[in-house]
């Protein structure tokens, strides 16, 4: 068995224990894929990691930059009070559109907002509201720097920023890289560790969505 086919198949095994089966969280999926939405969002076990940690840190508000079809907003939004919000940015129309339909057939349209837009032109906008207790950050690898450094400032004290695909298979190790989203990793994980108003840890995954990576940072009072 190749060590893919081997990561697929344990974390099927303890989805099947530990995850409830779940017909919004599968209907997104198949309504990104019914829509050519490319299939790259969370693993389920890595979006039920992203609704504990709303969970455990009580999140009222949360900022996702890159919705895709919902599927991590929904697992996001489930984890918010009746009054909380899901701020959630996407550049493509049409994903923004199957998100929207999917996260109200997941029953949590009332909390969630999709923003569409470059999230680099909206998170300004974000400002002078009231602060994200989590940001997920998921969208376009490049910027992510940028991404980081907006999460901070529309956090507090004690709020979660997690970053995904900071390893992709290993290729962030390659300095030489020219490829912008190796190049914007290497940069994001040189600001973090840089940044005094966070603390900051990453841990490698493997999988059902292959070797990669999540930048978990807490951002200090
Ligand atoms: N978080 C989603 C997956 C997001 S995939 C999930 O796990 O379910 C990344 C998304 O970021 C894509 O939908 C892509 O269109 C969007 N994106 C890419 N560049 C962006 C940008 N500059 N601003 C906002 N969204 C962007
Ligand atoms: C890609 C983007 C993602 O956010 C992800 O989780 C996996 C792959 C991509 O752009 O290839
Ligand atoms: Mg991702």
């Amino acid at each position: 068995m190749s060590d893919e086919a081997l990561w697929s198949e344990i974390d099927t095994w303890f989805e099947k224990r530990l995850l409830a089966p779940d017909a919004a969280l599968d209907a997104a999926v198949a309504a990104g894929t019914a829509a050519g939405l490319p299939a790259i969002q969370v693993a389920p076990n890595q979006g039920k990691l992203l609704h504990l940690l709303a969970l455990a840190i009580g999140a009222r508000r949360v900022l996702e930059v890159g919705t895709l079809g919902g599927y991590s907003a929904i697992w996001l939004a489930r984890a918010l009070p009746p009054d909380g919000r899901l701020v959630t940015l996407e550049l493509e129309p049409k994903h923004a559109q199957v998100a929207r339909e999917c996260i109200a057939k997941a029953g949590v349209a009332q909390k969630v907002e999709v923003q569409v837009g470059r999230a680099l032109d909206l998170l300004p906008r974000l400002a002078g509201g009231e602060p994200f207790d989590l940001s997920f950050i998921d969208a376009d690898k490049e910027s992510n720097a940028e991404y980081f450094d907006w999460a901070v400032k529309l956090s507090r004290p004690g709020s979660l920023i997690v970053v995904d695909n900071v390893v992709r298979a290993g290729r962030m190790l390659d300095a030489a890289s020219t490829d912008a989203s190796i190049v914007g990793t290497r940069r994001l994980a040189e600001r973090v560790g840089a940044d005094r108003r966070v603390s900051a840890t990453v841990v490698q995954t493997v999988g059902s969505k292959g070797h990669d990576g999540l930048l978990v940072a807490r951002v200090i009072g």
